[in-house]
């Protein structure tokens, strides 16, 4: 009887064993005709609903190894079977999906989920969506992103994890873990990709796609992190991005993809190329045709060919004539068959055939989510929360009942009837009389002013104005870039309107970047920003507009006052000339006597509207004595800086404490502050606790002119703080 069941779980743990792996991986390989290794390493959009006779014929031979964001959940286990029960080898499909922010359950954006500073939430949601996709026979997304972006026109800013790298790195691997669960074999597992490899979110002016040029210094230190704490967090994949870095199409470049994440790192996993990426690189001026271009991908180690197919084209002749080494695809061929036996693929991993809802669970998790992702910017005289007793109030704007818009970019399966709006969660809230509506616009780009009369005639007949402002879905996303930060159409009009009602207005904003929004802001009392929010966007921004919750969220991305201080963030370097705090106007000096010759603008302050890690509260923190284990800090050895938060107002809340440093001088200058640490702590009114944060010497290496990763002695400053601008401050020494 016991021998009966230890023989099944033996059974089991051997197939996880990698070196079995390795060896089913060689018996396979052995056996594949060049065709199949190609069809392998080959992915597909083609598959339609019904799928067609002639790629039926195409999966039984063996022609791709692949589809993405293809086919209902019956067509994918339909060709499942097909290529299981059918092909020549039995090798199974793996079918990808954009699933970014949710599947069926919608979470807010990603920079709205960094907003929160809460892996284990993002975890969470990030295990909800594998489980729904996984629940609808999808086995791997194209998530994280986990690019480092300082531009909001850039659209994919949406889909980032904010500016910072440390922030990235600990978000994006609470990612990876939350997807891949603790098997990739497991049935509700799906494997992770972190993506875009790399560089891509410095486009050049915020335009997607365009070049970057970014020193390997600088690439090292800010956007390779993330992507080496989604290696070390076990992320199945990698996709290459569509920029050409420094010359170099990131799909084609050996120094980041055989260098760094083959040699350096050591990463087994599997690469595959972003969407035709591969013949991007003839307009890009890098590959002369198809041909050159599979060539270049290849000696790269791409291993699997996004959409287009020069892999299977022209990889027979690029052997034949020598150009790639056969060595080489029988190791691409090697990585994505690794992933198959990895996600239990050809051991029965179920293939689930029919459609599913969103749980109760997955919508309280949504719920909590996009209530901590939402960051309270201001709020003059506690406007909010509103109190349960107000008369009427007067919800306008084009945003308030946008299901799709709510949604934000990247929702492939996202249901709009799942969404619940503003404006539905604040009915059931007030009931139909103590609420009245006016639209006002018909979505966030409309110019018209027809609506207004019956706008301003809501606020005038109601206690407070709420106004839903912002950007639509298809502001932002891929290739969805701004040139312009404000808020589009006639929304700075509508708001002028109302405000000649006189009554108070609180605007929310929804939107997939920060936007610029002056005037709006300062006609309102308060400002809730709220992203995109996702399917429970309604009930979590009606939550924290009555109090039921406190804003903690705090923004993971500088605001900048205006597009013409793009690029800004917290973490620049110092100039030799930096300005004083407000200093502004045309310099009394001349070149000869530079009097006010600093680094500034004439027409705009030079600091951000809202700097990296701002947010307000219902309550009020208080940040004090702060305290380091030692005056220095030895090789080795390690330092402990700590501070108190006390929460001074009158109700409880969540508060994000941040950890930076600042290294005074080094032989590679560096930033004003690099965050270092952070907390989530909750206190009750009256509560104090005390944060506290470790360093060792690794901590504060820095890549010096030579690229080398490098600790330097010297005085380093530190502050625990609410946010970059502030902070309770103090200084060591590093031996
Ligand atoms: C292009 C996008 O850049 C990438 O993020 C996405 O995963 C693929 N298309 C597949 O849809």
């Amino acid at each position: 009887m016991i021998l009966r069941i230890a023989l099944p779980l033996a059974l089991m743990s051997s197939l996880v064993n990698a070196q079995d792996v390795e060896r089913r991986i060689d018996a396979l390989l052995s056996r594949m005709t060049l065709e199949e290794k190609l069809g392998q390493m080959s992915q597909s959009t083609s598959m339609r609903t019904p799928i067609s006779e002639p790629i039926r014929d195409e999966i039984r031979k063996g022609r791709w190894g692949s589809f993405l964001n293809a086919g209902s959940p019956a067509d994918r286990a339909e060709a499942q079977r097909i290529a299981l029960k059918e092909s020549r080898l039995g090798i199974p499909l793996v079918f990808g999906r954009d699933v970014i922010h949710g599947y069926h359950t919608i979470f807010p954006i990603p920079l709205g989920q960094s907003a929160s500073w809460d892996p284990e939430l993002i975890r969470d949601a990030a295990r909800i969506a594998a489980r729904e996709a996984a629940g609808e026979g999808i086995q791997w997304t194209f998530a994280p992103m986990i690019d480092i972006a300082r531009d909001p026109r850039w659209g994919r800013v949406a889909e980032t994890l904010g500016e910072d790298p440390y922030l990235t790195s600990a978000l994006g691997a609470a990612m990876v873990r939350g997807f891949q669960g603790g098997s990739l074999a497991s049935p509700d597992a799906v494997a992770a990709c972190a993506k875009h490899y790399v560089g891509y979110g410095a486009a050049e002016g915020g335009r997607d796609y365009n070049s970057t040029w970014i020193p390997e210094i600088l690439l090292r230190q800010v956007y390779l992190p993330s992507f080496r704490a989604a290696r070390d967090a076990g992320v199945a994949t990698f996709m290459t991005s569509f920029n050409a870095l420094n010359g170099v199409p990131a799909t084609g470049n050996r120094f980041t993809l055989r260098q760094v994440l083959r040699d350096e790192w050591k990463y087994d996993g599997m690469v595959v190329s972003d969407y035709t990426a591969v013949t991007e690189m003839i307009p890009h001026g890098y590959a002369a045709d198809n041909a050159d271009a599979a060539r270049e991908a290849a000696l790269a180690g791409v291993d699997m060919e996004m959409v287009s197919t020069t892999y299977f084209d022209h990889m027979k002749a690029l052997i034949q004539s020598k150009q790639v080494d056969a060595k080489l695809i029988d190791d691409a061929v090697r990585n994505i068959l690794r992933l198959k036996f990895r996600l239990g693929l050809f051991d029965n991993r179920p293939q689930p055939a029919a459609e599913t809802r969103p749980v109760a669970e997955a919508l309280d998790t949504a719920r909590r989510l996009a209530v901590e992702s939402v960051v309270l910017l201001k709020n003059e005289g506690n406007l909010l929360p509103i109190s349960a007793s107000i008369g009427k109030v007067a919800v306008i704007g084009p945003l308030a009942d946008s299901p799709t818009d709510q949604m934000g970019t990247w929702v492939m399966d996202g249901r709009a009837q799942d969404v619940q709006t503003p404006l539905a969660a604040l009915r059931r809230m007030l009931g139909p009389d103590r609420l009245v509506y006016a639209r006002a616009l018909r979505n966030s780009r409309d110019n018209t002013h027809d609506g207004f009369a019956a706008a301003a005639d809501a606020a005038r007949n109601a206690d407070l104005a709420l106004l839903f402002l912002g950007e639509e879905q298809i502001l932002s996303g891929e290739a969805h870039s701004r040139a312009f930060l404000t808020l589009p159409g006639a929304q700075e009009a509508l708001v002028e309107e109302i405000a000649k009602a006189g009554k108070p207005i609180v605007a929310v904003i929804l939107a997939g970047r920060p936007l610029t929004f002056q005037g709006a802001s300062s006609r309102a009392g308060a400002v809730l920003y709220a992203w995109h929010p996702g399917t429970m966007g309604g009930p979590a921004i009606a939550d924290l507009l009555f109090g039921r919750a406190a804003p903690s969220g705090k923004l993971t991305i500088t605001f900048p006052r205006t597009v013409g201080q793009v690029p800004i963030y917290y973490s620049h370097l110092n100039t030799g000339r930096p300005p004083s705090p407000g200093e502004l106007g045309i310099p009394m000096g001349n070149p000869v006597e530079p009097k006010g010759y600093t680094s500034k603008y004439l027409d705009v302050d030079f600091t951000p509207e809202y700097p990296f890690g701002y947010g307000l509260s219902y309550t009020a923190f208080e940040y004090s004595n702060l305290r380091l284990s030692g005056a220095t800090l030895r090789s080795g050895g390690t330092l402990t800086v700590s501070a108190d938060v006390a929460n001074t107002g009158t109700r409880e809340a969540d508060e994000v404490a941040q950890f930076y440093i600042r290294d005074l001088v080094a032989s590679v200058v560096q930033p004003v502050r690099a965050l270092k640490g952070f907390r989530r702590v909750h206190l009750k009114p009256g509560e104090k606790q005390t944060v506290q944060f470790t360093l060792t010497a690794n901590d504060l290496a820095f890549y010096n002119e030579q690229a080398k990763l490098v600790t330097e002695p010297g005085r380093f400053q530190v502050w625990v703080a609410p946010d970059s601008a502030r902070g309770v401050p103090g200084e060591f020494t590093l031996e």
